[in-house]
């Protein structure tokens, strides 16, 4: 038996619900025909949107999206994406796949999506192949209201009002696709660029996010503070960080999404674990330019990244998803919420049939993944106040390496009252059980679901449900004691009264 305690009389933080982000990037299939199939198209859509995809989105209640990169975001010109559709130009997407843009899915459909889903809207903006005034101009375009050049064509496209736009990021990757920079330049690029994302109304300021570094590059992080923080603060409420887990870690060989044994699962994980370090690591960078822990860690790039499956456009990274990646989104979300006080946003790369994702969809059909269920498990996190836990954890894994600790979690106290934990038991073989302890709390009531299943087990176009959460009943309950069973490879959320 190991022991998790819990002290829900100490709280460590506001657990945003951006923590639970996605990022929809004009890549492969995300945008045409994993969410955007037009009004005419035969998928029952609103204005052009996927129902169903909205639906199941809404379901895990998506708090947040990020669009349109990613790289593609460094060659976006958004005015290519506004007016009449006929008109609009058709360009080819040259980072991915080389198809056609034909630049349908624009800023009105954007913001659309995200008044569907009822989402935050997160611009990214093109640092790295566009002038300043088209960057301003666009912030402008959505936000303004009164008379101004943008506004006016705004309201001549249709949209009288201005949208809420909550984040914009200054360029994406400029440490690469979005430009090849060094830290140094970056950050006195990022200096002027910012200064033209105006806050047009002080009530709902737009939140702006410079670009941070790749992984373990700890040297751009503290170059573009330094930079940025040369004369005085407030240029900056967030800093990204992206890290992809590939099983291998080697980028010319990633491992497949399916086909993998039991090393490639304790490696891949360990791989997602290193997430700890980094938000370590590059907090404590950020801690020096801004103790007061003011600026945002914006994890906007976060996931699994395996070759694409066999057949389809390397270009489109489309990868299937099983019990591994529910591991990855369960210790990732973890992680996550016991940050809270740094990482201010998540964003999943990507939300449908990219990288992983939470939808995958052919033709009409569409199916949630096993990362679809931790985001739904997980969703009660949302807006909740990060409660004291720790949890005692045994080594899993084999013999000759990729050994890593079974357990993984993290408690909050929802607005409902109650409290929420999430476990993940990354071993394969063995199942934990686990004696609750909330300090002198007598616990009234428990709730529990659970996904678990083989390692390899995903949902198909032709078995949607074969991964799927139940009701989680192997628990007892004595005074301030909730002891459970949480099977090998399984994900579990519990929901006490106390
Ligand atoms: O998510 C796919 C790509 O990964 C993004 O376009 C880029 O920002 C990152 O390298």
């Amino acid at each position: 038996m190991v022991k998790l305690y819990v002290n829900p009389k100490v709280t460590k933080g506001h657990i945003n619900p951006e923590l639970q982000g996605h990022f929809s990037e004009h890549l492969g299939r995300c945008i045409y025909e994993g969410i955007y199939v037009g009004e005419d198209s035969d998928i029952p859509n609103e204005n052009g949107m996927r129902t169903d995809v909205v639906e199941a989105l809404k379901e895990i209640r998506v708090p947040v999206l990020r669009w349109p990169g990613g790289c593609f975001a460094d060659e976006y010109h958004w005015r290519d994406g506004i007016g009449p559709k006929e008109g609009r130009k058709k360009m080819i997407n040259t980072h991915w796949g080389g198809v056609v843009e034909d630049n349908s899915f624009g800023t009105h459909e954007f913001m659309e999506l995200c008044r569907q889903l009822g989402c935050k809207a997160y611009v990214n903006g093109n640092l790295g192949s566009g002038t300043v005034q088209e960057m301003s101009e666009w912030v402008e375009y959505m936000t303004f209201d009164g008379v101004s050049p943008m506004a006016d064509l705004r309201k001549e496209n249709g949209h009288e009002e201005p949208w809420r736009l909550d984040y914009f990021g200054v360029g994406n990757e400029s440490w690469g696709c979005g430009g090849n920079m060094r830290p140094e330049f970056y950050g006195d690029m990022y200096r002027r660029y910012q200064t033209y994302v105006r806050n047009y109304d002080s009530k709902k300021p737009v939140r702006r996010i410079a670009c941070g570094a790749n992984a373990d590059d700890y040297h751009w992080t503290d170059k573009v503070l330094e930079t940025v923080f040369d004369h005085g603060t407030g240029f900056m409420d967030g800093m990204s960080l992206h890290y992809y887990t590939l099983p291998t870690g080697d980028w010319s060989s990633k491992g497949s999404a399916l086909d993998f044994d039991e090393k490639d699962w304790y490696r891949t994980l360990k791989a997602t674990l290193k997430m700890e370090e980094l938000i370590r690591r590059h907090s404590s960078i950020m801690d020096q330019y801004d103790p007061e822990k003011k600026i945002g860690m914006i994890i906007d790039e976060w996931g699994t990244w395996y070759d694409v499956e066999p057949g389809t456009n390397p270009g489109f990274l489309y990868q299937q998803n099983t019990m591994r990646d529910a591991l990855v989104a369960g210790i990732n979300l973890n992680l996550f919420n016991k940050n809270c006080d740094r990482v201010k946003m998540a964003n999943i790369a990507q939300m449908v049939n990219v990288l992983q994702a939470v939808i995958l969809t052919e033709g009409e059909k569409m199916i949630k993944t096993p990362t679809w269920h931790v985001f739904d498990l997980y969703q009660h996190h949302q807006d909740g106040e990060l409660v004291e836990s720790s949890i005692e954890t045994k080594e899993a894994g084999l013999e000759d390496g990729y050994r890593i600790p079974d357990l993984s979690e993290s408690v909050s106290l929802g607005k409902d009252g109650r409290l929420h934990v999430t476990v993940t038991n990354a071993s394969l073989t063995e199942s934990r059980e686990i004696e609750g302890c909330f300090a002198e709390s007598p616990v009234l009531s428990v709730k529990g679901r659970i996904l678990t299943g083989d390692m390899r087990a995903h949902n198909t176009f032709e078995d949607p449900d074969a991964v799927h959460t139940v009701e989680f009943t192997d628990y007892t309950v004595e005074g301030n004691k909730v002891c459970f069973t949480i099977p090998a490879c399984s994900v579990v959320h519990l929901a006490v009264e106390v």
